[in-house]
């Protein structure tokens, strides 16, 4: 697909329209169009947020829709933006147009504002995103080509920042997407590897002997019910940040998670080889951190692996060390994601030098139950860190809920005969997705920290308008953007 910015209008099939409410036209399109919009304003559109019309009107000989898209009273923030310029695009689509023209002066906001001009700029590709699997002949609609419309010049350079995200976004959707039929911990690396190449990171892999000499014990529990998809560190790199402190992202890769003995229910077992959204989302971000350029230095690790019964499966009751060197009891074996991460973090700082931590992760069902379906749920033990994710999930519209990692739940997790337990094991503790952030902060050695369990908006069966059924690639703009906050953030 391409999408451009000129400043006059192409013939396209369809035009829309951004109106804040009162509703006005700014702008002419020629006398009979500006009279069909004006007639449709006097009666049948008022801009309300998220209100949407389309009209077809006669213009040379053939049909073309007016989309009409409204956002309400002004200010307008990013996700409100976000969710209702995703549904004129998605309308657009879903009526066959191929060539759109958005008339981005009709709402000058969305011009003089550099976070609303990238959050529209990010949609086409969002919403042109299909999710078709491995279907023979699907028959999908999509755009050819999409030509923001403007008289304001300078908005090349926010474009395509707002494609290099968006890709990135659609990478993370692509790569979660696959089910463990496909991908397994080599195949998500070789994917890592080749996107790298592409953007501009380096990767590294490390194979289980190199894991084993690592220590990795908790990493290689999860894994060893596994045998024919042995586990994978997947380590990337890019430094371009000169002598910045480093920032590790890590995310979990779990390409399937069956519970292990703690076997999940075939209801909540289905989906579950989108359990590696969080490293989706690093390599997602990666992948437009590096096409940016932006100047940071980060590293990314997941450590990949699936979470299977065997024979040899690691079970409840098993005690295991750590690379960190502490004991852990595993009481589930459905809290593998921890136990992942667990490791990676601890590789992260040990041997890439890392100085800040961030963390994504499908970690509990718990993150939901807590903050809903729109909100990852997040925890630090750094209050400007997470002012720069705030930033982030502004620009990202891509949205984070702070939890307080409360101190007393530690003791959910002490245990008699190892150093931690990697779940509590009472149901009446609850608090399950802070006991999953508390189990990780054993790990962080005190750098600044955050962590991100996105378990509640990873996956979308009823899809929002901006995406489609399944892995919505949520994390990837947060990360990339969170990027974007952190030469300032580093510099305090
Ligand atoms: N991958 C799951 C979390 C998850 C649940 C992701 C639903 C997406 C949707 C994770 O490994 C898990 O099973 N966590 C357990 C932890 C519990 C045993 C302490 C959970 O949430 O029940
Ligand atoms: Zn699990
Ligand atoms: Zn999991």
């Amino acid at each position: 697909m391409k999408q451009t910015i000129c400043n006059v209008f192409p013939s396209a099939d369809a035009y829309i329209l951004p109106f804040a409410s009162p509703a006005k036209r700014h702008i002419s399109l020629g006398k009979e169009l500006d009279d069909a919009i004006d007639l449709a304003l006097e009666r049948h559109f008022q801009a309300g947020a998220g209100e949407v019309k389309a009209l077809m009107v006669p213009v040379a000989g053939k049909l073309i829709q007016l989309v009409f898209s409204g956002f309400g009273e002004m200010p307008l923030m990013p996700r409100k933006l976000y969710l209702n310029a995703a549904k004129a695009f998605r309308m657009c689509k879903d009526a066959g147009a191929e060539c759109v023209a958005v008339a981005l002066d009709n709402l000058p906001a969305l011009c003089e504002d550099a976070d609303l001009f990238e959050t529209v700029g990010r949609l086409p590709l969002l919403v042109n995103y299909a999710n078709t699997g491995r279907k023979n002949n699907p028959k999908v609609k999509a755009f050819r080509e999409v030509c923001f419309v403007s008289e304001h010049t300078g908005l090349n350079d926010r474009m395509q920042a707002a494609i290099d995200c968006a890709e990135g976004t659609v990478i993370a959707r692509t790569l979660c997407n696959q089910p463990a039929s496909f991908q397994t911990p080599h195949s998500l690396a070789e994917d890592a590897a080749k996107l790298g190449a592409e953007c501009g990171f380096s990767t590294e892999i490390l194979e289980q002997p190199q894991i084993e000499a690592l220590g990795m014990d908790s990493f290689l529990s999860v894994a060893r019910g596994a045998k024919n998809t042995p586990p994978a560190l997947i380590v990337m790199r890019y430094l371009q940040g000169g002598d910045a402190p480093v920032v590790g992202y890590v995310g979990k890769g779990l390409v399937y998670d069956s519970g292990g003995y703690s076997l999940k229910s075939n209801a909540n077992m289905k989906n579950m080889f989108d359990d590696m959204g969080g490293a989706a989302a690093v390599i997602g971000a990666m992948s437009a951190i590096a096409r940016q350029k932006l100047p940071v230095n980060i590293i990314g690790v997941v450590a990949a692996c699936e979470n299977k019964l065997s024979y040899d499966s690691y079970v409840p009751g098993d005690i295991i060390g750590s690379m960190a060197g502490k004991s852990i009891e595993v009481t589930n074996t459905d809290a593998e994601g921890r136990l992942t991460l667990a490791d990676a973090i601890t590789y992260a700082i040990r041997k890439e030098g890392c100085d800040v931590i961030v963390d994504i992760a499908t970690l509990t069902g718990a993150a939901k139950a807590a903050v809903g379906k729109y909100s990852s749920a997040v925890i630090s033990n750094d209050d400007a860190l997470y002012t720069a994710l705030q930033k982030a999930a502004y620009s990202s519209s891509e949205k984070v809920w702070r939890l307080d990692a409360d101190e007393e739940m530690q003791s959910c997790l002490n245990s008699a005969v190892a150093d931690i337990k990697n779940a509590s094991g009472a149901t009446t503790d609850g608090g399950g997705c802070i006991l999953g952030g508390l189990f990780l902060q054993e790990f962080v050695e005190k750098k600044r920290w955050i962590h991100i369990d996105m378990a509640g908006v990873n996956f979308r069966a009823e899809p929002p308008a901006f995406t489609t059924t399944g892995a919505t690639g949520y994390g990837a703009a947060l990360l990339f953007y969170l990027a974007r906050e952190l030469p300032q953030y580093l510099k305090t």
